[in-house]
């Protein structure tokens, strides 16, 4: 199985002037040129492999596992891919508060999210409030369900409409209700227990939920499969996740140990690391969808990637993917929803949805599974954190050129790669709001992998259990204090060795479970450095 799963409320955008981009000066004299990856005309698509070799013009390399080059019978039209007309998650309902108001930013776009109570909604509008623009997601729900800015209490019902401006004498102008005051609302649904949003608030986008809905996920809606879910900030930019999630070769190496992987027939290294066969089968400014080896992986522009035991479609359905015996009716399937945030940050939400083992899920709480899954993006952040910088150096549109790419394992990320070109230019449409040619700096490593902020503070079940575990830590400490004040109020008082012996262990015991405590909340709930020399 594949896909590594991260981040941190990094500081405020400082923003890195990067070193000017230079052509890559890989040691190979001629990695494939982006040509090889880009569509040809006939020959005619073959069903089964729509990727041929492309042959290495370089004397010293032969590859032999069919670097991935597709061919026709995909999307041969440029259509270049809207950014502002598909609906984006904004958050895992699960992992929201009804009670307080949440800042989120999507796309470039900072929103408040809050429940309103007087629509029974989830509201998404713009986190500016219209006075003096403070941002309404400091603000609070108000006795009659409104969302009040904190600064001077203006309220705004879920229409965005102004209903009270406090300062405003009674006898004056109904100032509240002139257009100005009013709060831009942008469309949201529900779908899959996750909250979509479309980024415009143009009202005529009002309805836009009657025409376009977002990506249905079957198994999401199927009762017999277990689907728990949680969210990540991430500290490096959509395209560098989106393509590390599809790349399946890695997961030996930067998760050794910590993902359960097929062992190849014959080990090449410790890690096992093997050929992939990858075959991508249509690309289009919509996605893609293509064959892996244990089953069937589709990109659902510009979010949703699913790699899964099932085609989305039956008729990409192919007789390979069958198992036989008992395993043949388990389903499983990894859902990765990335979330472009602005230059350098995004956001992921995951989920597994499987129709097998559905009661361990009900039974362990989703914090516990949440250790394995933060170590798990936390081994390769590094990685895709430097990774990004040097893409950016070489210029994003030069990726093909940048990266020697060998080998059919990398055919996910080389489509990914040629759709985000192709399609968009190879960066993110902001809008002109950021450079996209600069990116956040490095902070230092505790604040690069802080999972508090990242996480924890997002996520409602690990930051119930980070609380609770806070206070049992106290609790043990208290313990172990008063275990030694018996000892010492008794010191003078008839106790018997034994007695005596028992409490001092009792006492040595609380202090020890405290220390031990605190250290895995903050492995836990804060930070945990990974060392790939060391495992
Ligand atoms: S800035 Fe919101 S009420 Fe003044
Ligand atoms: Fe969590």
């Amino acid at each position: 199985m594949e896909a590594a799963l991260a981040t941190c409320t990094l500081p405020s955008p400082r923003i890195l002037k990067p070193k000017p981009r230079f052509r890559c000066s890989l040691p190979n004299p001629k990695p494939i040129s982006p040509n090889s990856i880009a569509f040809k005309s006939p020959p005619p698509p073959s069903k089964s492999n729509l990727f041929t070799t492309a042959v290495s013009s370089s004397p010293t390399v032969a590859p032999t596992n069919s670097p991935p080059e597709p061919e026709p019978g995909s999307d041969s039209s440029s259509k270049k891919f809207d950014w502002y007309a598909n609906w984006y998650p904004v958050m895992p309902i699960c992992d929201l508060d009804k009670k307080a108001p949440h800042g989120k930013r999507v796309m470039g776009i900072d929103v408040v999210v809050w429940w309103d109570r007087n629509e029974s909604q989830w509201k998404v509008m713009d986190d500016t409030c219209p006075h003096r623009l403070a941002p309404l997601s400091d603000g609070r729900i108000d006795q009659w369900g409104r969302l009040q800015c904190v600064y001077h209490g203006w309220c705004f019902n879920g229409k965005g409409d102004c209903k009270l401006i406090p300062q405003a004498p009674p006898d004056g102008p109904p100032v509240h209700t002139f257009k100005q005051a009013c709060v831009a609302v942008y469309p949201s649904t529900v779908q899959h227990e996750i909250l979509w949003f479309w980024p415009n608030s143009d009202p005529k986008y009002k309805n836009v939920l009657e025409t376009n809905k977002p990506p249905y996920i079957p198994e999401l809606e199927d009762p017999s499969f277990t689907k728990l879910v949680a969210n990540r900030d991430i500290p490096y930019g959509y395209d560098v996740l989106v393509e590390n999630l599809m790349d399946p070769a890695h997961v030996p190496y930067a998760h050794y140990g910590l993902m359960r992987v097929g062992k190849p027939k014959e080990k090449v290294d410790r890690e096992g690391g093997k050929p992939l066969e990858i075959t991508v089968k249509r690309l289009d400014n919509e996605g893609f969808f293509a064959r892996q080896e244990w089953g069937y992986a589709n990109f659902i522009a510009p979010c949703v990637y699913r790699a899964s035991t099932e085609p989305l479609r039956e008729e990409d359905k192919d007789s390979i993917t069958s198992e036989k015996g008992p395993l043949k009716n388990r389903k499983l399937s990894l859902i990765f929803i990335c979330i472009p945030v602005s230059p350098g940050r995004s956001r992921l939400i995951w989920t597994f949805p499987r129709n097998f083992g559905v009661a361990i899920d009900k039974i362990v709480p989703r914090w516990v599974f949440h250790i394995g899954q933060n170590k798990i993006l936390d081994s390769d952040l590094h990685l895709l954190h430097v990774e990004e910088r040097k893409i950016l150096e070489r210029g994003p549109e030069n990726w093909q050129k940048a990266c020697f790419i060998p080998t059919k394992s990398d055919a996910l990320v080389v489509t990914f790669r040629r759709w985000f070109n192709k399609y968009s230019g190879a960066q993110v449409d902001w809008r002109g709001k950021f450079d996209p040619s600069l990116l956040p700096p490095t902070p230092p490593r505790e604040q690069l992998f802080d999972r508090y902020w990242s996480h924890v503070e997002n996520c409602s079940s690990c930051k119930k259990a980070h609380k609770y575990l806070n206070a049992f830590e106290v609790i043990l400490q208290i313990v172990s204090v008063a275990l030694i004040g018996v000892m010492a109020v008794t010191k003078q008082i008839a106790m018997s060795n034994v007695a005596r012996s028992v409490v001092v262990v009792a006492a040595v015991l609380s202090f020890a479970a405290s220390k031990w405590l605190s250290h895995f909340i903050y492995k836990t709930f804060h930070y945990h450095d990974y060392n790939h020399a060391l495992v």
